[in-house]
């Protein structure tokens, strides 16, 4: 039998998410293993937060190192999460949980031929963290991370509460699909209007043309959650819009933060999705179909393994 704590987790992408990821649970006594593209020896990275910097080695391995992987956490962008999932399918054990922390929503189905019946559980989260180069991330802001299995799992199992569970504001979230759509709702009216503007997020609320292209992309939002029967979400939308944006008002969203470093962003993933699930009903949203379009018309296209999330400065 698998000794939950003693179980290494595997971090599929060592961007901002993913180290800062690699700090708490190598805090909280999990022990931790980066994937990156290529396998390396060691990683001696810093996060740095409000209360200094604190320094930590990882072992780092390739795709295709030998050894078993059990636990995995993956928080490459959402372009990235089949390919990089499937290079690693040959090493998962048969009971191997895998938790996917990336913004966006889609890869299910793309994604279920590499679990191979294992049940697919993701992750929302609210922490604000960015890279600063490869060996340093900035832990910016506090925020709440959410993990739980979108097809239904009431209680926590033994892997999280002895794995993530250990970490301060993480918790358990048995109606993690209700979470998934709110964040996707928030992503769908910031992310892509702030790549478009090249603006910070609190610009939303006060530049007029960017509030202009929000509001529309907000009511739009409102309306496709009603329709896709999801009345109390879109009821909430807006408060938890205006609530996000003055908590975030100095970030660059990570949508903005792709654009700038030249990465595929995860457009098609938020406003893409909503857009399809909407169609899929005989539902059109102009506003996010002429986001979509302009933003993607942005993008190099070019497969991008660097996790991301909220940029101050
Ligand atoms: O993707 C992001 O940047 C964040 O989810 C959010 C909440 C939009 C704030 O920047």
């Amino acid at each position: 039998m698998t000794d939950d704590t003693a179980t290494p987790w595997h971090i599929l992408g060592a961007g901002a998410m993913g180290t800062l990821f690699a700090h708490r649970l190598e805090a909280a006594g999990v022990p931790v293993v980066l994937v990156a593209r290529e396998a390396g020896t060691m990683l001696v990275h810093t996060l740095r937060s409000a209360n200094g910097d604190s320094e930590r080695e990882f072992a780092v391995e390739g795709p295709a190192s030998p050894g078993t992987v059990r636990r995995l956490l993956v928080t490459v962008k959402a372009p990235s999460v089949t390919a990089a999932v499937a290079a690693l399918g040959p090493r998962l054990a048969a009971d191997a949980v895998v938790v996917v922390l990336a913004n966006g929503r889609g890869y299910r189905e793309a994604l279920a031929p590499c679990l191979g019946g294992r049940p697919l559980y993701r992750g929302v989260t609210s922490e604000g963290a960015w890279r600063e180069s490869a060996s340093v991330t900035v832990h910016a802001g506090e925020g709440r991370t959410s993990i739980g299995n979108p097809a239904g799992e009431p209680l926590p199992p033994r892997w999280f509460t002895a794995g993530p569970g250990r970490l301060p504001r993480v918790g358990w979230d048995a109606a993690i699909e209700q979470a998934l759509w709110e964040k996707l709702a928030v992503n769908c009216v910031i992310n892509g209007i702030t790549a478009l503007h090249g603006c910070r997020n609190g610009a939303l609320l006060t530049d007029p043309a960017a509030r202009r292209d929000c509001e529309a992309l907000l009511l739009e939002t409102v309306a496709a959650l009603r329709a896709l029967g999801r009345p109390q979400l879109a009821a909430a939308l807006p408060g938890t819009v205006a609530a996000v944006l003055r908590a975030t008002a100095a970030n660059r969203s990570s949508m903005l933060a792709d654009r700038l470093a030249g990465r595929e962003t995860e457009i098609d993933y938020i406003n893409g999705f909503l857009v399809a699930r909407c169609a899929a009903q005989g539902g059109r949203l102009p506003h996010h179909t002429a986001l979509l379009e302009r933003v993607r018309a942005l993008q190099p296209t070019l497969a991008s393994g660097a996790a991301g999330g909220s940029h101050p400065a």
